[in-house]
């Protein structure tokens, strides 16, 4: 299973983003992650989709969406039609989460399924075979720049568990926050094979270096995983 490595817009300056998501492209990033927050799902306020349709038109890596919203199905057709090409929500979210999921592959996208840190890996079991991957949050939703909580491990092994066997495709698992080259290895180990990481990557002073870094660190570690090793 491919590493990949998503630089995270939010952590860009806000009065350039093009130029941060031409520079995520520039470094070699898989992806840009693209974080969207309704002040209700989570305290804080960020992008909407006329920021995703402005970095479409800015680079051609794939927009990796996340949606912090209570109602992420009302809002899923204006990420579509403003280039997404993954959009993922939250199970804790107040919506119908199969139909959402479904709206989203109808549309040709990648579905992505959210489990905040206190959503337990048993969440997504009644959804497997709807979605194209899982994202385990390292932090509580809501902003960038906080740190990383090592104990979500056994829940990012937990799910590896449900991809391997209870699936019926292997899917990709994606973590987010608090990551770095270090975090990275340590998620890398419990079975993720995707890396969102804001802070980390925009703060440093050669954003291609540290996605080489965090790539090499994450790719060693998950290379010893049995997943790994298939
Ligand atoms: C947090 C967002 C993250 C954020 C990560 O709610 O989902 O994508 O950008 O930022 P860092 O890597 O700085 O923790
Ligand atoms: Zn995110």
């Amino acid at each position: 299973m491919p590493i990949e490595i998503l630089p995270s817009l939010l952590a860009a300056d806000f009065g350039y983003l093009a130029d941060g998501a031409r520079r995520a492209e520039t470094a070699g990033g898989d992806a840009l992650h693209v974080d969207i927050m309704d002040g209700h799902f989570v305290p804080n306020l960020s992008f909407g989709p006329d920021v995703v349709a402005a970095a479409r038109r800015a680079v051609a890596l794939r927009l990796n969406v996340h949606l912090m919203l209570t109602h992420p199905d009302r809002y899923v057709p204006r990420f579509a039609d403003a280039g997404a090409d993954a959009i993922s929500f939250h199970v804790e979210a107040d919506c119908d989460v199969a139909a959402t999921l479904a709206v989203i592959r109808a549309r040709g996208l990648s579905a992505g399924l959210v489990l905040k840190p206190a959503t337990p890996a048993d969440a997504i079991r009644p959804f497997l075979g709807q979605f194209d991957f899982v994202l385990c949050m390292t932090v509580e939703p809501g902003y960038g720049g906080q740190s990383f909580m090592d104990g979500m491990r056994p829940k990012i092994r937990q799910v590896r568990t449900l991809s391997e066997t209870a699936a019926p495709h292997p899917f990709p698992i994606m973590v987010d926050g608090g990551i770095n080259a270090d975090t990275a290895a340590r998620c890398a180990a419990a079975g993720a094979n995707q890396f969102v990481a804001g802070n980390s990557l925009y703060s440093a002073p050669d954003m291609g270096a540290a996605i080489a870094a965090m790539r090499a660190a994450a790719t060693a570690a998950f290379a010893r995983t049995p997943t790994g090793s298939l």
